[in-house]
């Protein structure tokens, strides 16, 4: 899917998207409990940038949290980025905030992050060396030694425990609710339009995108994470 449609989907799930996906929350919880123990060494002022932020579930986490922290939100879909701007604002952090519609290549390489989020992002990037240079530019806007904390969709496609795990992992999402034709909707999409690739090959794209060895440190189902270091240049 070209960069463009990619946001139109996004563009037009933005209103519902947090209600679709509210009965998912436990798998996206034990993520954020376990990053906060991986992030756990930064400072108590520390500059945060969330790449694909979408409706700002995980600023919101965080911001609740930490109080010192500032966030950078980059989000190609204006409308999603609408939302997590709300949220910021109902929430009372909105003033820690910066909210950059579009994608990373134009946000200035001058600030120097201390750690970066890639939730369910980079799956979208379908040629390899495209993905590779994706997280090159995260790495680029990093301090040496700052962590990336990454999800994607992974698994080896070919094999048997994938589609084991698929018709789970689909049945999962109609118990939280998402009607049947989504379901059909998202099998097509997996085969398709994400690029679902084993997570040995996943850690190894974000190795060479300038970070240290990718440590996994969690999985609910179809969902891999990782936490890696931007190397030295
Ligand atoms: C599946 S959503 C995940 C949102 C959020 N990270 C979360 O976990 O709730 C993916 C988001 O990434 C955004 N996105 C897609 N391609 C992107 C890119 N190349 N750079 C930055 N964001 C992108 C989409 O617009 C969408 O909001």
């Amino acid at each position: 899917m070209r960069d463009e449609e990619l946001k139109a989907v996004f563009e037009q799930q933005a209103a519902g998207y947090d209600e679709r996906w509210a009965k998912t929350s436990p798998i996206r919880d034990a993520l954020y409990f376990l990053l906060q123990a991986v992030f756990a060494e930064l400072r108590a002022d520390a500059r945060i940038l969330c790449v694909g932020a979408g409706t700002g579930e995980e600023i919101d986490y965080f911001a609740k949290r930490c109080p010192g922290w500032t966030f950078t939100a980059v989000e190609p879909s204006g409308a999603m980025l609408d939302v997590c701007r709300a949220k910021a604002q109902q929430g009372g952090y909105a003033s820690r905030c910066r909210f950059h519609e579009g994608y990373l290549d134009m946000l200035p390489t001058e600030d120097a992050f201390d750690a970066a989020t890639c939730f369910l992002v980079s799956q979208f990037i379908l040629d390899e060396e495209a993905r590779r240079a994706f997280f090159h530019s995260i790495a680029a806007r990093l301090r040496c030694g700052a962590i990336l904390a990454s999800s994607d969709l992974a698994s080896d496609v070919s094999s048997s425990a994938y589609d084991a795990l698929l018709d789970v992992w689909l049945a999962m999402m109609g118990m939280a609710g998402i009607p049947n034709a989504g379901l059909e909707q998202m099998r097509a999409a997996y085969a398709l339009d994400v690029a679902i690739l084993p997570p040995a090959r996943v850690a190894s794209i974000i190795r060479g995108g300038g970070f240290e060895e990718p440590v996994p440190f969690y999985q609910s189902g179809l969902i891999h994470a990782w936490f890696s270091r931007r190397a030295p240049a």
